[in-house]
Protein backbone atom coordinates (compact mmCIF):
# COMPACT_ATOMS: atom_id res chain seq x y z
CA UNK A 1 0.00 0.00 0.00
CA UNK A 2 1.45 3.24 -1.14
CA UNK A 3 -1.43 5.61 -0.40
CA UNK A 4 -1.52 7.54 -3.26
CA UNK A 5 -5.07 8.53 -2.38
CA UNK A 6 -4.81 8.65 1.40
CA UNK A 7 -7.78 11.10 2.35
CA UNK A 8 -9.35 11.59 -0.52
CA UNK A 9 -13.34 10.15 -1.18
CA UNK A 10 -14.12 9.02 -4.72
CA UNK A 11 -17.23 7.69 -6.53
CA UNK A 12 -17.11 5.35 -8.78
CA UNK A 13 -20.17 4.78 -11.41
CA UNK A 14 -20.25 1.03 -12.74
CA UNK A 15 -18.13 -0.06 -10.05
CA UNK A 16 -19.67 -3.50 -9.29
CA UNK A 17 -17.60 -4.96 -12.58
CA UNK A 18 -14.88 -4.98 -15.13
CA UNK A 19 -12.85 -1.87 -15.44
CA UNK A 20 -14.96 0.03 -12.58
CA UNK A 21 -14.25 -3.15 -10.15
CA UNK A 22 -10.91 -2.92 -10.44
CA UNK A 23 -10.71 0.74 -10.49
CA UNK A 24 -12.57 1.00 -6.96
CA UNK A 25 -10.22 -2.03 -5.59
CA UNK A 26 -7.01 -0.29 -6.72
CA UNK A 27 -8.32 3.38 -5.41
CA UNK A 28 -8.86 1.80 -2.08
CA UNK A 29 -5.88 -0.24 -1.79
CA UNK A 30 -4.26 3.41 -2.18
CA UNK A 31 -5.80 4.98 0.21
CA UNK A 32 -9.35 6.30 -0.66
CA UNK A 33 -12.77 5.82 0.69
CA UNK A 34 -14.64 4.53 -1.94
CA UNK A 35 -18.30 4.64 -2.87
CA UNK A 36 -19.05 1.81 -5.39
CA UNK A 37 -22.34 2.61 -7.03
CA UNK A 38 -23.84 0.12 -9.70
CA UNK A 39 -27.15 -0.87 -11.25
CA UNK A 40 -26.24 -4.42 -9.90
CA UNK A 41 -26.76 -4.40 -6.47
CA UNK A 42 -25.57 -7.96 -5.64
CA UNK A 43 -22.13 -7.73 -7.62
CA UNK A 44 -22.03 -4.16 -6.41
CA UNK A 45 -22.05 -5.48 -2.82
CA UNK A 46 -19.55 -8.09 -3.29
CA UNK A 47 -16.79 -5.29 -4.04
CA UNK A 48 -17.80 -2.99 -1.37
CA UNK A 49 -17.75 -5.68 1.24
CA UNK A 50 -14.29 -7.21 -0.22
CA UNK A 51 -12.78 -3.97 0.11
CA UNK A 52 -13.48 -3.75 3.35
CA UNK A 53 -12.92 -6.92 4.59
CA UNK A 54 -9.46 -6.42 3.22
CA UNK A 55 -8.86 -3.07 5.55
CA UNK A 56 -10.14 -0.52 3.40
CA UNK A 57 -12.88 2.04 3.44
CA UNK A 58 -15.95 1.25 0.80
CA UNK A 59 -19.85 1.44 0.67
CA UNK A 60 -22.47 0.13 -2.05
CA UNK A 61 -25.05 2.56 -3.34
CA UNK A 62 -27.39 1.13 -6.40
CA UNK A 63 -27.78 3.58 -8.64
CA UNK A 64 -29.09 3.94 -12.53
CA UNK A 65 -26.56 6.35 -13.84
CA UNK A 66 -29.64 6.95 -16.42
CA UNK A 67 -32.27 8.29 -13.59
CA UNK A 68 -31.62 11.45 -12.25
CA UNK A 69 -32.99 11.69 -8.96
CA UNK A 70 -31.16 8.00 -8.03
CA UNK A 71 -28.12 9.68 -8.86
CA UNK A 72 -28.90 12.84 -7.24
CA UNK A 73 -29.70 10.60 -3.86
CA UNK A 74 -26.82 8.24 -4.64
CA UNK A 75 -23.96 10.97 -4.63
CA UNK A 76 -25.85 13.06 -1.62
CA UNK A 77 -26.10 10.02 0.72
CA UNK A 78 -22.10 8.58 -0.45
CA UNK A 79 -20.72 12.02 0.05
CA UNK A 80 -22.50 12.53 3.37
CA UNK A 81 -21.42 8.95 4.76
CA UNK A 82 -17.55 9.80 4.06
CA UNK A 83 -17.65 13.42 4.67
CA UNK A 84 -17.40 14.98 1.35
CA UNK A 85 -16.02 14.06 -2.34
CA UNK A 86 -12.69 14.83 -3.90
CA UNK A 87 -12.93 12.39 -7.26
CA UNK A 88 -15.91 10.92 -9.65
CA UNK A 89 -15.02 8.07 -12.12
CA UNK A 90 -17.45 7.79 -14.80
CA UNK A 91 -17.39 4.34 -15.39
CA UNK A 92 -20.88 2.84 -16.07
CA UNK A 93 -21.50 1.96 -19.76
CA UNK A 94 -22.97 -0.52 -21.99
CA UNK A 95 -22.53 -1.68 -25.38
CA UNK A 96 -25.96 -1.59 -27.27
CA UNK A 97 -26.42 -2.63 -30.73
CA UNK A 98 -23.77 -3.66 -33.99
CA UNK A 99 -25.85 -1.69 -36.33
CA UNK A 100 -24.69 0.63 -39.03
CA UNK A 101 -26.36 4.03 -38.74
CA UNK A 102 -29.28 3.73 -41.10
CA UNK A 103 -30.64 0.14 -39.43
CA UNK A 104 -30.30 1.61 -35.20
CA UNK A 105 -33.80 1.99 -34.58
CA UNK A 106 -34.40 5.32 -32.17
CA UNK A 107 -35.17 3.47 -29.09
CA UNK A 108 -31.98 1.56 -29.71
CA UNK A 109 -30.17 4.89 -29.49
CA UNK A 110 -31.83 6.62 -27.11
CA UNK A 111 -31.13 3.67 -24.68
CA UNK A 112 -27.76 3.51 -25.55
CA UNK A 113 -27.39 7.40 -24.70
CA UNK A 114 -29.48 7.04 -21.88
CA UNK A 115 -26.50 5.15 -20.15
CA UNK A 116 -23.69 6.20 -22.21
CA UNK A 117 -24.17 10.11 -22.50
CA UNK A 118 -26.87 10.84 -20.31
CA UNK A 119 -24.88 8.93 -17.20
CA UNK A 120 -22.55 10.75 -17.43
CA UNK A 121 -23.90 14.07 -17.45
CA UNK A 122 -26.13 13.60 -14.42
CA UNK A 123 -23.08 11.75 -12.43
CA UNK A 124 -21.11 14.86 -13.34
CA UNK A 125 -24.02 17.52 -12.55
CA UNK A 126 -24.51 16.10 -9.33
CA UNK A 127 -21.04 15.26 -7.91
CA UNK A 128 -19.39 19.16 -8.98
CA UNK A 129 -21.16 21.31 -6.22
CA UNK A 130 -19.22 18.80 -3.69
CA UNK A 131 -15.84 19.26 -5.51
CA UNK A 132 -16.70 22.96 -5.74
CA UNK A 133 -17.09 22.54 -1.81
CA UNK A 134 -14.06 20.62 -1.27
CA UNK A 135 -11.69 23.40 -3.27
CA UNK A 136 -11.19 21.26 -6.61
CA UNK A 137 -11.09 17.49 -7.38
CA UNK A 138 -11.00 15.10 -10.36
CA UNK A 139 -13.51 13.44 -12.76
CA UNK A 140 -12.57 10.67 -14.99
CA UNK A 141 -14.36 9.86 -18.02
CA UNK A 142 -14.64 6.36 -19.38
CA UNK A 143 -14.58 7.02 -23.27
CA UNK A 144 -12.71 4.57 -25.78
CA UNK A 145 -10.83 4.45 -28.54
CA UNK A 146 -13.70 4.66 -30.29
CA UNK A 147 -13.99 7.95 -29.13
CA UNK A 148 -11.57 9.16 -30.80
CA UNK A 149 -11.92 7.18 -34.07
CA UNK A 150 -14.73 5.09 -35.76
CA UNK A 151 -14.69 1.67 -37.01
CA UNK A 152 -17.41 -0.35 -38.81
CA UNK A 153 -18.82 -1.46 -35.60
CA UNK A 154 -21.32 -0.75 -32.85
CA UNK A 155 -22.22 2.91 -34.23
CA UNK A 156 -23.99 4.08 -31.56
CA UNK A 157 -21.80 3.16 -28.83
CA UNK A 158 -19.18 4.73 -30.88
CA UNK A 159 -20.76 8.05 -31.22
CA UNK A 160 -21.94 8.19 -27.67
CA UNK A 161 -18.09 7.68 -26.25
CA UNK A 162 -17.38 10.34 -29.00
CA UNK A 163 -19.87 12.84 -26.99
CA UNK A 164 -18.29 11.31 -23.51
CA UNK A 165 -14.18 12.82 -24.68
CA UNK A 166 -16.25 16.57 -25.86
CA UNK A 167 -18.02 16.13 -22.46
CA UNK A 168 -14.78 16.01 -21.06
CA UNK A 169 -13.27 19.00 -23.21
CA UNK A 170 -16.30 21.29 -22.15
CA UNK A 171 -15.53 20.51 -18.11
CA UNK A 172 -12.46 20.65 -18.52
CA UNK A 173 -13.07 24.04 -19.77
CA UNK A 174 -15.52 24.83 -17.56
CA UNK A 175 -14.72 23.99 -14.18
CA UNK A 176 -10.91 24.79 -13.86
CA UNK A 177 -11.32 27.92 -12.31
CA UNK A 178 -12.93 25.57 -8.96
CA UNK A 179 -9.69 23.62 -9.22
CA UNK A 180 -11.71 20.74 -10.80
CA UNK A 181 -9.47 18.61 -13.61
CA UNK A 182 -11.34 16.32 -15.95
CA UNK A 183 -9.64 13.50 -17.75
CA UNK A 184 -10.88 10.82 -20.06
CA UNK A 185 -9.32 7.25 -20.64
CA UNK A 186 -9.42 5.60 -23.98
CA UNK A 187 -9.14 2.14 -23.65
CA UNK A 188 -9.15 -0.84 -26.69
CA UNK A 189 -10.02 -4.43 -26.14
CA UNK A 190 -10.28 -5.06 -22.70
CA UNK A 191 -11.27 -8.32 -21.37
CA UNK A 192 -14.31 -7.70 -18.84
CA UNK A 193 -17.56 -9.09 -18.70
CA UNK A 194 -18.54 -6.17 -21.41
CA UNK A 195 -16.48 -8.23 -23.85
CA UNK A 196 -16.35 -11.70 -22.58
CA UNK A 197 -19.77 -12.35 -24.02
CA UNK A 198 -19.12 -10.70 -28.20
CA UNK A 199 -15.79 -12.92 -27.47
CA UNK A 200 -17.56 -16.32 -26.70
CA UNK A 201 -19.67 -15.83 -29.80
CA UNK A 202 -17.23 -14.90 -31.88
CA UNK A 203 -15.72 -17.66 -34.21
CA UNK A 204 -12.67 -19.48 -33.08
CA UNK A 205 -13.60 -18.02 -28.98
CA UNK A 206 -11.47 -15.60 -27.15
CA UNK A 207 -7.87 -16.58 -28.96
CA UNK A 208 -9.31 -15.84 -32.35
CA UNK A 209 -11.00 -12.81 -31.08
CA UNK A 210 -7.65 -11.63 -29.64
CA UNK A 211 -5.78 -11.99 -32.22
CA UNK A 212 -8.48 -10.03 -34.81
CA UNK A 213 -8.94 -7.16 -32.32
CA UNK A 214 -5.48 -6.66 -31.53
CA UNK A 215 -4.34 -6.73 -35.06
CA UNK A 216 -3.61 -3.20 -35.09
CA UNK A 217 -2.06 -3.05 -31.95
CA UNK A 218 1.34 -2.68 -30.89
CA UNK A 219 1.43 -4.70 -28.01
CA UNK A 220 -0.73 -7.32 -29.38
CA UNK A 221 -2.87 -8.50 -26.70
CA UNK A 222 -6.44 -7.77 -24.93
CA UNK A 223 -6.16 -5.10 -21.90
CA UNK A 224 -6.42 -6.08 -18.20
CA UNK A 225 -8.72 -3.96 -16.00
CA UNK A 226 -6.11 -3.21 -14.01
CA UNK A 227 -4.11 -1.65 -17.31
CA UNK A 228 -6.90 0.84 -17.48
CA UNK A 229 -7.20 1.39 -13.69
CA UNK A 230 -3.61 2.34 -13.29
CA UNK A 231 -4.06 5.20 -15.68
CA UNK A 232 -7.48 6.17 -14.30
CA UNK A 233 -5.21 6.37 -10.95
CA UNK A 234 -2.54 8.37 -11.90
CA UNK A 235 -5.53 10.90 -13.49
CA UNK A 236 -7.19 10.56 -10.10
CA UNK A 237 -4.34 11.17 -7.73
CA UNK A 238 -2.50 14.74 -6.96
CA UNK A 239 0.08 13.34 -9.70
CA UNK A 240 -1.65 15.13 -12.43
CA UNK A 241 -2.74 18.16 -10.53
CA UNK A 242 -1.68 20.23 -14.14
CA UNK A 243 -3.48 17.73 -16.29
CA UNK A 244 -6.65 18.54 -17.45
CA UNK A 245 -9.17 18.26 -20.89
CA UNK A 246 -6.66 15.33 -21.94
CA UNK A 247 -7.79 11.73 -23.37
CA UNK A 248 -5.26 9.75 -22.57
CA UNK A 249 -5.19 6.27 -24.57
CA UNK A 250 -4.69 3.29 -22.60
CA UNK A 251 -4.69 0.85 -25.96
CA UNK A 252 -1.47 -1.24 -26.45
CA UNK A 253 -0.65 1.40 -28.79
CA UNK A 254 -3.59 0.90 -31.62
CA UNK A 255 -4.28 4.64 -31.83
CA UNK A 256 -0.81 5.20 -32.69
CA UNK A 257 -0.78 3.37 -35.33
N1 LIG B 1 -14.18 -3.58 -22.15
C1 LIG B 1 -13.74 -2.85 -23.15
O1 LIG B 1 -13.09 -3.36 -24.08
C2 LIG B 1 -13.96 -1.36 -23.17
C3 LIG B 1 -13.19 -0.62 -24.07
C4 LIG B 1 -13.34 0.78 -24.09
C5 LIG B 1 -14.21 1.38 -23.19
N2 LIG B 1 -14.95 0.63 -22.33
C6 LIG B 1 -15.83 1.35 -21.38
O2 LIG B 1 -15.33 1.13 -20.08
C7 LIG B 1 -16.41 1.16 -19.14
C8 LIG B 1 -16.40 -0.10 -18.29
O3 LIG B 1 -16.58 -1.19 -19.15
P1 LIG B 1 -16.32 -2.72 -18.69
O4 LIG B 1 -15.80 -3.41 -19.89
O5 LIG B 1 -15.56 -2.74 -17.43
O6 LIG B 1 -17.84 -3.18 -18.53
P2 LIG B 1 -18.61 -4.14 -17.51
O7 LIG B 1 -19.82 -4.56 -18.24
O8 LIG B 1 -17.70 -5.16 -16.94
O9 LIG B 1 -19.00 -3.11 -16.36
C9 LIG B 1 -19.90 -2.08 -16.58
C10 LIG B 1 -20.68 -1.85 -15.30
O10 LIG B 1 -21.59 -0.78 -15.55
C11 LIG B 1 -22.81 -1.14 -14.92
N3 LIG B 1 -23.94 -0.44 -15.56
C12 LIG B 1 -24.44 -0.66 -16.79
N4 LIG B 1 -25.50 0.12 -16.99
C13 LIG B 1 -25.66 0.87 -15.86
C14 LIG B 1 -26.59 1.84 -15.46
N5 LIG B 1 -27.61 2.23 -16.26
N6 LIG B 1 -26.45 2.39 -14.24
C15 LIG B 1 -25.45 2.00 -13.41
N7 LIG B 1 -24.56 1.06 -13.73
C16 LIG B 1 -24.66 0.50 -14.94
C17 LIG B 1 -22.93 -2.64 -15.09
O11 LIG B 1 -23.85 -3.20 -14.15
C18 LIG B 1 -21.49 -3.07 -14.86
O12 LIG B 1 -21.24 -3.36 -13.50
C19 LIG B 1 -17.67 1.36 -19.96
O13 LIG B 1 -18.00 2.73 -19.99
C20 LIG B 1 -17.26 0.87 -21.33
O14 LIG B 1 -18.03 1.45 -22.34
C21 LIG B 1 -14.84 -0.74 -22.31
Amino acid sequence: MTGRLEGKVALITGGASGMGRATAELFAAEGAAVAVTDFDEGLGREVADGIVRTGGRAGFWQMDVSKEAAVASAVASATAEFGGLDILVNCAGIIGVDKPTHEVTEEEWDALFAVDVKGVFFATKHAVPHLIERGGGSIVNFSSIYGLIGNDEFTPYHVAKGAVTMQTRQDAASYGRYGIRVNSVHPSTVLTPLVEGIAAEYPGGLSAYEEMMTANQSIRRLGRPEDVAYGVLYLASDESTWVTGVALPLDGGYTAR
